[in-house]
């Protein structure tokens, strides 16, 4: 879908659907709802007062305006009224209910077989949202909501209707500056999108060779340096976490790092992310129920490649190392088992107990690779544990790091990307959960805070770089026979995470 931006009032916009917004409470709207009211001849105002239009988020109204009720003042043929909430309510539920009004607008249009629609900026009138931060969830939710995963739906693929979404804006100013943000957020969602696709492809396809191509495609788009080792390399350069995991399955391992200089940049960020293209558990076989969803198991891998598409395209101000480490956890006769002990790249020795804690073996060599390179600060992104979807659900991204200042800013970045983050101890004590009298670290540290042991076994292989981990397992998809979906995270259910979270993080990391 398109995405543009057109300096004009919104009475005067020729369109097959108009988007304004409420928030819950106003009777007499104002702005623009308020100049689309009275060119309705108060129609809204007497829809609020009859109880039909009320405000509420994920609420929308059609309004047809053509035909029988003939007026006037208006071109749009139809308006719809979306909900925002309260205006009392915070930054951060007003930004997010900006984005569901935008995503309920957006997939209205595409039920009413509409081509395009227009829309204004939610939430950013006065005392608002600031412009950018109304801009970015009104453009982005709408293009991410039509979002569709077609790829093997031969017979019914359907077209796309929606082709295009108007932002309408009075001021010409302020026009000017949603042109930018226009470029930006359609670069981003492309990105996410990219994410999206990786994370839901299904096994057989996305695999660790793929993920390696996909790599190199964006790696050879931009120029940017990467190295792919395959099974060889990883013997020679002493990943035995990889090979581990590896060794069940018949599909060869991939490790990646790719690498975008920045122009003048001082700083470097590495990404990190797990890219187990199939969990099965491995000879811990995990149940058979609900096993299809760990096909998104290399969504960190994949936010990774999204990532670095990305930063190239907008030419984000540090430099960026992109790592990860690709394989399946299958259960065969050549398993690594329970009661292994395997060395990593950093000669740290682990004992696995159960084969299904197989990302943070994997991450082991990664982050290991990673801190060797000594960037300033490490960002992992990891469908790690089951622990963390407990304890967050699907509405926050559970975040462990050996450094709050640094821990600080990735917080600050989900707040205003809408990747919202919570933090969670890494307290020592938890640490005595992972020692064994066999190996330096054992890979399991029981039911107990299960998302902070694995963080705390990842962190014996950052060294002193500063370092956040980021447990995606709860936000990484979002499936709606099962969860709560917003509506900007459509089926079949990769939300896409993490992408705008580094992109905001990078944007004031000097
Ligand atoms: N990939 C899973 C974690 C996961 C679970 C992601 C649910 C998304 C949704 C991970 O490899 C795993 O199996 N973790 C185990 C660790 C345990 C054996 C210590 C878990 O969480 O049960
Ligand atoms: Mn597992
Ligand atoms: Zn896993």
């Amino acid at each position: 879908m398109d995405l543009r931006v057109q300096h004009a009032s919104v009475t005067d916009i020729d369109t097959p659907l108009l988007v304004v917004n409420l928030f819950e409470g106003v009777s007499q709207p104002q702005g623009a709802t308020g100049a689309v009211d009275q060119a309705l001849s108060g129609q809204i105002s007497q829809l609020i007062a009859d109880g039909e239009i009320t405000g509420e988020p994920a609420t929308i109204t059609v309004i047809h305006t053509n035909g029988s009720t003939g007026h006037t003042g208006l071109k749009a043929k139809r308006v719809a009224v979306v909900g925002l909430g309260k205006s009392t309510d915070s930054e951060q539920e007003r930004f997010e209910h900006a984005r569901v009004a935008a995503a309920t607008a957006a997939r209205k249009a595409r039920d009413l077989k509409v081509d395009s629609f227009a829309t204004v900026v939610h939430a950013a009138g006065a005392g608002g949202l600031p412009l950018d931060t109304a801009a970015r969830a009104t453009m982005e939710a709408s293009i991410l909501a039509l979002y569709r995963y077609q790829h093997f739906k031969e017979a019914t693929r359907l077209p796309d209707p929606v082709t295009s979404c108007t932002i309408v804006e009075a001021d010409p100013e302020r026009a000017a500056q949603l042109e930018r943000y226009a470029q930006v957020a359609q670069v981003t969602c492309e990105a996410v999108m990219k994410v999206r696709d990786l994370s839901v492809g299904p096994g057989n396809y996305v695999t660790p060779t793929y993920l390696a191509d996909t790599a190199r495609e964006v790696a050879n788009k931009h120029g940017l340096e990467i190295i792919v080792w395959g099974k060889d390399e990883l013997k020679a350069h002493g990943m035995n976490a990889i090979l581990a995991v590896n060794a069940g399955s018949v599909q060869p391992p991939a490790f990646v790092a790719m690498k975008y200089t920045a122009t003048g940049a001082t700083k470097t960020l590495a990404v990190v992310g797990k890219g187990i293209t199939f969990d099965s558990g491995g000879i811990s076989i995990k149940p058979a129920e609900s096993m299809e969803y760990m096909r998104h198991d290399m969504t960190g891998a994949a936010t990774v490649i999204g990532f670095m598409d990305l930063a190239a395209a907008t030419k984000l101000p540090v430099n960026v190392l992109g790592v990860f480490a690709a394989t399946e956890n299958l259960p065969s006769g050549s398993s690594y088992k329970p009661g292994d002990v395997f060395k990593a790249y950093n000669g740290k020795t682990m004992e696995i107990v159960n084969t299904d804690a197989e990302g943070r073996v994997i991450l082991s060599d990664s982050l290991a690779y990673a801190a060797e390179q000594m960037p300033d600060a490490i960002i992992d992104f990891a469908t790690l544990t089951g622990a963390c979807q407990v304890a967050l659900g699907d509405h926050a991204t559970g975040l462990m790091s050996n450094n709050q200042e640094l821990a600080d800013r990735v917080l600050a970045a989900g707040e205003r990307s809408g990747d919202r983050c919570w933090q969670l101890p890494l307290w020592k004590v938890y640490g005595e959960q992972i020692k064994t009298a066999m190996a330096d670290v054992r890979n399991t540290g029981g039911r107990r805070a299960g998302a902070i042991t694995a963080a705390l076994f990842l962190k014996e292989f950052v060294g002193d770089i500063p370092w956040v981990h980021l447990d995606i397992a709860g936000t990484a998809y979002a499936d709606s026979d099962q969860t709560y979906v917003a509506p900007y995270n459509p089926k079949p259910g990769a939300t896409g995470v993490g992408v705008r979270l580094l992109w905001h993080f990078c944007q004031d990391w000097r």
